[in-house]
């Protein structure tokens, strides 16, 4: 899942490392690295676990030389042990590969190279990769970089890989389709990795590489060619990122920092785009399309996981105020489903990482099919938002725990103003109600961080819950939404199973479940549904389940009712999630944190899932 690369006149280990440690919040189970040593042996050790067993591993052993690569691997062709581990090599043990993605056709090509006298040591398709080129390579008496060229013609699939060869220690070749890859310029050093974390402390100028790009990257040279042997002309970028950004910050873990960070994150997602004076939003990546979501017949939002969720909270707030119908589908069901959708239709993508494979799959699709497609997304320079006609960035900064916090309320942030603002143009909000709903979204900022202070609260409540082995999130409205993120961040990172309902639809089943050892948290905050919210609580105290409500400063009837309650300050039902998801992250983070999980990586998840 990360990859990093390094050519250039210092010892390549200490980079690549160091590079990998950084990748680390992308999630992954296995890691490894290549390097070249100035005898022109070509060194490999790999291991299952984390970077640091790698480095326990490696210490005693020759870790020499100014060309390497590293790799941490998240499994998807074979278990996730050290054979499996990245770099792979080819038969004649010249060649090393490391690759993200997946070779989708690695089946009938392995069972050709077996034919042909191939003997495979591992069960990736990352293996059969590389000895497909060396096969063509062989055959075809070709050079290297020709043979790299015609075998990625041959494999269907997506990948990012990097190559080397011991008899040419002096070149790296890299190239990418549908995987991430950054290519950081230094002073006669190159640096590689999948995002720009690994690079950022070496230099701040970087070139994207694009899909079906190959570059070759020597010290003192870098050539990029297309798939189809056409020069390209790169465009180095200047990265905003600083490295303080991917540094904890004196917190246990960036996933509370993160959390931490939300009233600033949620400020720089609206800055510059709000003018609650005069009633006015200004979105400039929206405005050239502003015919389309003036007449749109619908929008669809596709997304996964959390920014799924942020979806589910963007239907609220577009059918309330934009008065346009809306559909939130998952990415992955969107894509397999022929899908009817009209060159009327807006289809608006959430990614934090903007690199989600499903939810490039369901934009092309949407595209081929003539749909308007718009992107928000976090990380700039990802591939999604060079996939969509349009976007608006979230400004959350980087997100490294692999649960999504700030990202989350970033996006309802961004979700909030397009509602907004297609009100605006559509003329179905008066100035005057504008004027009052943006002022109260620019103060949720402050309203972020009095929700914040429940936090010495929240820790009393999670040492009552850490042992419990299911848990209940209840919402209604747009507390549904918000009821399933937090259900999605306990499980994630305590690994207690949770679940997240609409509050009335517990009748219809998992009411069978309460019994007193079962926590049900409520979103019962006064606005629309506060007394339906109430029946419901009543419904679960009578059956002695354990009720900790998310409520309003100041509420008495809910406090009377309930186990524990967590106050909230009042806002208007149009920003609920942006306070109400606050206390639930705070939750599942001391939870977790108690039961001794690892939380910002916690295991078999990814933080950009980048296979389907
Ligand atoms: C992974 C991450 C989640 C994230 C989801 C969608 O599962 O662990 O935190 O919500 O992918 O990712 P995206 O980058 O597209 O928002």
């Amino acid at each position: 899942c990360g990859i990093v690369g390094y050519i250039g006149n210092r010892e390549a280990y200490p980079i690549v490392i160091k590079g990998l440690h950084r990748l680390e919040y992308r999630g992954y189970d296995s890691a490894g690295v290549a390097l070249i040593n100035p005898k022109k042996e070509l060194n490999i050790y790999k291991k299952a676990g984390k970077v640091k067993d790698l480095e326990d591993f490696a210490a005693s052993s020759d870790l020499s030389g100014s060309v390497g690569m590293g790799h941490t691997r998240w499994a998807t062709h074979g278990e996730p042990n050290d054979r499996n581990s990245h770099p792979h090599q080819s038969g004649n043990e010249k060649l090393a590969i490391i690759h993200n993605g997946i070779i989708e056709n690695y089946g009938p090509i392995k069972e050709e190279l077996i034919s042909r006298g191939h003997t495979f040591k591992s069960d990736t398709d990352t293996e059969v990769l590389i000895h497909l080129i060396e096969d063509i390579q062989k055959n075809g008496n070709l050079d290297l970089q020709e043979a790299v060229r015609v075998a990625l013609h041959e494999v269907i699939g997506a990948f990012a890989i990097v190559i080397m060869d011991k008899e040419q220690p002096d070149q790296l070749i890299a190239a990418r389709k549908g995987s991430p890859m950054v290519i950081g310029v230094g002073d006669k050093e190159y640096f590689i990795a999948s995002d720009a974390t690994p690079i950022v402390e070496y230099t701040k100028n970087v070139i994207y590489l694009n899909d079906n790009e190959i570059a070759y990257l020597k010290r003192d040279e870098l050539l990029i060619k297309s798939i189809d042997n056409i020069v390209q002309t790169p465009y180095i970028h200047e990265l905003e990122l600083k490295l303080e950004m991917l540094e904890k910050g004196g917190y246990d873990h960036f996933m509370l920092k993160e959390i931490y960070e939300q009233p600033r994150s949620i400020k720089d997602s609206m800055r510059g785009r709000i003018y609650p004076n005069e009633g006015k939003l200004q979105l400039s990546g929206l405005k050239q399309y502003e015919e389309k979501f003036k007449n749109a017949d619908r929008i669809i939002i596709v997304a996964c996981g959390t920014s799924w969720h942020a979806g589910l909270v963007g239907e609220y707030l577009i059918e309330e105020f934009a008065r346009v119908p809306v559909e939130v589908e998952y990415a992955s069901e969107f894509r397999y489903r022929n899908p009817i959708i009209s060159e009327k239709d807006i289809v608006i993508a959430i990614s934090q990482s903007g690199e989600t494979a499903d939810t490039m799959a369901a934009i092309e699709l949407a595209k081929e099919r003539g749909a308007t497609i718009f992107g928000i997304c976090n990380v700039v320079g990802s591939s999604i938002p060079r996939l969509t006609h349009a976007g608006v960035y979230t400004h959350a900064g980087p997100e490294i725990g692999v649960a999504s916090t700030k990202a989350f309320t970033a996006q309802v942030t961004v979700l909030t103003l397009i509602a907004f603002y297609v009100a605006q143009i559509k003329g179905t909000v008066t100035t005057g109600k504008l004027v009052e709903l943006l002022t109260e979204l620019e103060s949720i900022p402050t309203l972020v961080e009095k929700a914040l202070k429940a936090n010495d609260l929240i820790v009393k409540i999670a040492e009552e819950l850490k042992d419990s082995r299911n848990c209940l999130f209840l919402g209604r409205g747009s507390g549904f939404p918000v009821a399933l993120e937090g259900a999605l961040k306990l499980k994630e990172i305590s690994y207690i199973h949770a679940e997240g309902y609409p509050a009335a639809e517990m009748k219809h089943g998992p009411i069978a479940l309460i019994d007193a050892e079962m926590p049900v948290i409520v979103i019962a905050t006064k606005n629309s549904s506060y007394e339906k919210v109430i029946s419901n609580i009543q419904e679960v105290k009578a059956r002695k389940g354990i009720v900790i409500a998310i409520v309003t400063e100041g509420d008495t009837d809910v406090k009377n009712m309930a186990d524990y309650t967590i106050e909230i300050p009042h806002a208007d039902e149009a920003f609920l999630p942006l306070i109400a998801t606050i206390p639930l992250q705070l939750l599942s983070y001391h939870i977790a944190v108690m039961r001794g999980c690892n939380v910002d990586q916690p295991r078999n998840l990814a933080k950009s899932v980048t296979v389907e």
